[in-house]
């Protein structure tokens, strides 16, 4: 259907508009559920690169919902085969054999890196890491893991344990067995020390801590290549070797979260791959089915072979969700979108440290490919190197009013980050930046 603007289609829906959906919010959802900006707006429908609102009003989408629509919003060649399988066979569940689940294990085992070859199909990231604790218990005999401070890896008990952020770890009885250690966090280095003289030291900890802080029974380490919601921390080269070195001394595995990396996001089909190490376990969710509900845990062999007590989950690699990840896919590969972010990737970085080195707010820029964040702190000149939340609020409203939505996220709550689709061109950086170089200005005159 050819719609230039929200609301203007013939027998469009009446929009009930932001405030009484607030106000509806407020009365039926839990309040758990939060919202960016003072002044949200009812988002009606997605094309592409943009968004759209309730009073048709167009959005560049620098987001992509937290790093999920990589192929755009309503991508006609996605929706297409969703829609096809959904009116064709839309559930069965795994009882049954069906062949869209077969296909997306075969080519996910051909795009994953190493020897990552068998799956299991569930619905969420959550879910996901869920089950990679789980193999790697089954795989090993041992029952400790290791995650990083600043991670990330969901919501239910056990993966908020996993968290290493005290924002989102709100479950007060947290699961025991799991030990913290630093993130490759160099502008706000745990030992105080700088990069690259400080010989890795994040990694090194990692020995420290299993010979002083665990039973010696640990069973894998959990780590995101690059920590999405801790403020797109972004690890040094050397990291993940290191880290690989020291847990294969010890015979702990790893799992890597490609949860909120993968498919592209890097300029890479998985961002571990910048760091050329072979993951055990590798999670993947989001982007993986451009919005439909997904997620995924493959293993090598080896460790997948472990698993052999009956596992079900009743949507997990149902057809509709299977058909439309390979769609999703194909879409990447036939556009040759993985590509795009790894060749806007530096031109958006580029141009963010331009932008950067003209502010006292910008204190640092990181990231890899299409996965760029800002940290703002209050002065970037003072040591304190104090965090600006309320800065970081005024940045994403003020680049809303303006038709660009930006994400935030980190410790304090005080990135900007920028993970748009990977259809987005040159222009949509040159109008990002510009726009983002003002609201900057503006922002520091408050
Ligand atoms: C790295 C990472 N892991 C896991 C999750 C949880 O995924 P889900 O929300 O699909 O359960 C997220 C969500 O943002 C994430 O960013």
């Amino acid at each position: 259907m050819a719609v230039d603007k929200a609301g203007t289609s013939p027998g469009e829906k009446a929009y009930l508009g932001p405030e009484r959906l607030l106000a509806k919010k407020k009365e039926y959802l839990i309040p758990c559920v939060y919202h960016f900006y003072q002044n949200p707006p009812q988002i009606v429908r997605g094309a592409g690169k943009h968004l759209y609102d309730s009073d048709g009003r167009e959005y560049l989408d620098f987001f992509a919902g937290v790093s999920v629509v990589n192929c755009g919003h309503c991508h006609p060649e996605i929706v297409e085969a969703l829609c096809e399988q959904a009116r064709t066979l839309q559930h069965t569940t795994t009882v049954y054999l069906t062949q869209p689940m077969m296909d997306l294990a075969e080519r996910l085992a051909q795009l994953t890196p190493g020897n990552l070859k068998r799956s299991f199909f569930c619905s969420s990231g959550t879910e996901a890491n869920e089950t990679a604790v789980l193999l790697s218990k089954l795989a090993t005999g041992k029952s400790e893991f290791l995650s990083l401070r600043n991670g990330l890896h969901g919501r239910t008990q056990l993966t908020m344990s996993l968290t290493g952020m005290a924002f989102w770890r709100t479950d007060p009885t947290p699961v025991g067995g799991i030990t913290f250690v630093p993130s490759a966090y160099c502008y706000r280095c745990a030992f105080g020390k700088t990069y690259p003289n400080c010989d890795v030291a994040c990694a090194r900890e990692v020995e420290n801590v299993i010979r002083t802080s665990t039973s010696g029974q640990v069973a894998a380490l959990i780590a995101e290549p690059i920590q999405g919601n801790g403020g797109i921390i972004t690890p040094p080269p050397e990291y993940f070797p290191r880290v690989r070195e020291i847990l294969d001394k010890f015979g702990i595995l790893l799992i890597i979260d490609e949860v909120q990396t993968g498919f592209g996001r890097t300029g890479r089909w998985f961002a571990i791959e910048h760091w050329g190490v072979q993951p055990d376990i590798m999670t993947m969710a989001k982007a993986l089915a451009n919005g439909q509900p997904v997620g995924a845990v493959i293993a090598t062999e080896e460790v997948a072979m472990a698993y052999t007590r009956p596992g079900a989950s009743t949507l997990g690699g149902n057809p509709v969700t299977a058909t439309t990840a390979l769609a999703t896919l194909d879409v990447l590969e036939k556009y040759d979108l993985v590509g795009n972010a790894a060749r806007l990737g530096p031109y958006l970085r580029e141009r963010l440290e331009q932008v950067a080195s003209r502010h006292r707010l910008t204190g640092d820029v990181r990231g890899i490919g299409l996965m760029q964040g800002v940290e703002l702190v209050k002065d970037k000149d003072n040591p304190a190197r104090e965090p600006a939340p309320e800065a970081t609020d005024a940045v994403l409203e003020r680049l809303k009013d303006r038709g660009i939505l930006i994400g935030k996220n980190g410790f304090s709550r005080n990135v900007l980050a920028f993970q748009p689709p990977l259809v987005i061109d040159r222009d949509d950086v040159d109008r990002l930046v510009t726009d983002l170089d003002e609201v900057l200005a503006e922002v520091e005159r408050l």
